[in-house]
């Protein structure tokens, strides 16, 4: 092994775009400063079975503008709870931990720490790699979902809801030309941050998020009143987790994962119920992975970019349990724990539902 000093750095979680600028920022910043950089495949699972490359400064070259992750991720893979892939279709397959695995292959290749870029999930394991195993973690916070705590945003978000936005656009003139309710489902399933902005971004008449209770009735008392004030088309922006009569719309149940739910379908039940009770004709979209996948934008690219150099930073200072986070405008670091303390969920009086509501955009509430 050589003499460098190494830090370890995996993608863990559902990808985002971004994924790679984050890379490409942490070591393109470490390596001048004498760091090898072990690049874990998929996640911690990468760790978990060995699986890494080191990631020179070519590897990290052309990346900045590519979405996914050249890491490849995982979001089904928790070393505390694991069961292998032969036993996964197995009824009675009982998870073992596998974090003293982990902690025996981070220090066999040298690794002084672990760089962790991911969500709320990944951001937990982390913690629990530091409190529990003594691992020396960084945290940069990774979701389109923009849910995870003391910072403003994550990136990954701008370009989700860049491309819902997109979507709305495009679902418009058709909604304006049928004469349809036009029902667009978009990601978060706790948290309705994605279907907030995009549907301010994208005009939604109806907004439909985890955190606002909504009825049906409320909602299509709403689009027959713009009905019988001569607007033709209407779109219901909804997020996969809002709850139809307080219930999750579940697509399906997954086996033997750490994150067994599914979320899906709840625009198809939207519109099949504004059909049914207004005979307004109505369709559904799903937009689905769309959302996640393709190149970032702009200011994602630069955000991830900053929570990379902030990360190697911290690396270099040995601010070990700190995460990268954006807050009030600037580039910080915040204790990982207080990041997954909770979710950052929607608050009623966001400045963002008061202004859509001052304009008569309809919650369901
Ligand atoms: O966490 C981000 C997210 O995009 C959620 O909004 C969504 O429910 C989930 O990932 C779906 O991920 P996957 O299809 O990879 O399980």
């Amino acid at each position: 092994m050589s003499c460098k000093k190494r830090i370890g750095i995996l993608t863990a979680g559902g990808d985002c775009p971004g994924l790679n600028a984050v890379l490409r920022a942490v070591g393109k910043s470490l390596i001048p400063n004498g760091y090898e950089i072990v690049g874990f495949e998929d996640g911690f699972l990468g760790v978990l079975q060995r699986r890494y490359r080191i990631l020179s400064n070519l590897d990290l070259s052309g990346i900045l503008t590519l979405g996914g992750t050249i890491l490849g991720t995982s979001n089904k893979d928790n070393p505390f709870e694991w069961i292998p892939p032969n036993h996964m279709d197995d009824a009675d397959a009982k998870p073992a931990d596998y974090s003293d695995r982990c902690v025996e292959i981070l220090e066999e290749l040298g690794c002084e720490g672990l760089v962790v870029i991911g969500g709320d999930g990944s951001q937990s394991m982390s913690l629990r790699f530091m409190k529990e195993k003594n691992v020396k973690c960084i945290g940069v916070p990774k979701t389109i979902d923009n849910d995870l705590n003391a910072t403003d945003v994550t990136f990954g978000f701008d370009t989700a809801v860049q491309r819902a936005t997109t979507s709305l656009d495009c679902l418009h003139s058709t909604a304006m030309s049928h004469h349809r309710a036009m029902c667009v489902e978009v990601m978060g399933r706790y948290a309705g941050w994605l279907a907030l902005h995009a549907g301010v971004a994208g005009g939604g008449d109806v907004i439909l998020l985890p955190e606002i209770p909504f009825s049906m009735e409320k909602v299509c008392e709403y689009l027959q009143e713009r009905k019988q004030e001569g607007k033709r088309f209407s779109i219901v922006v909804v997020s996969e987790g809002a709850k139809l009569n307080g219930e999750f719309v579940i697509e399906r149940q997954v086996k033997n994962s750490h994150d067994p739910i599914r979320l899906g379908g709840i625009s198809q039940k939207v519109a099949a119920e504004i059909e049914a009770r207004l005979g307004i004709e109505s369709r559904a979209t799903i937009l689905g992975h769309l959302q996640r996948g393709g190149s970032p934008t702009s200011r994602d690219r630069i955000l991830a970019s900053q929570f990379g150099f902030k990360a190697a930073e911290l690396v270099l200072d040995g601010a070990w349990g700190m995460m990268s986070a954006w807050q009030k405008g600037l580039i910080t670091a915040v204790p990982i724990e207080e990041a997954v303390s909770s979710l950052k969920l929607v608050q009623p009086d966001d400045p963002l539902i008061r202004f859509a509501k001052s304009i008569g955009t309809c919650f369901g509430d």
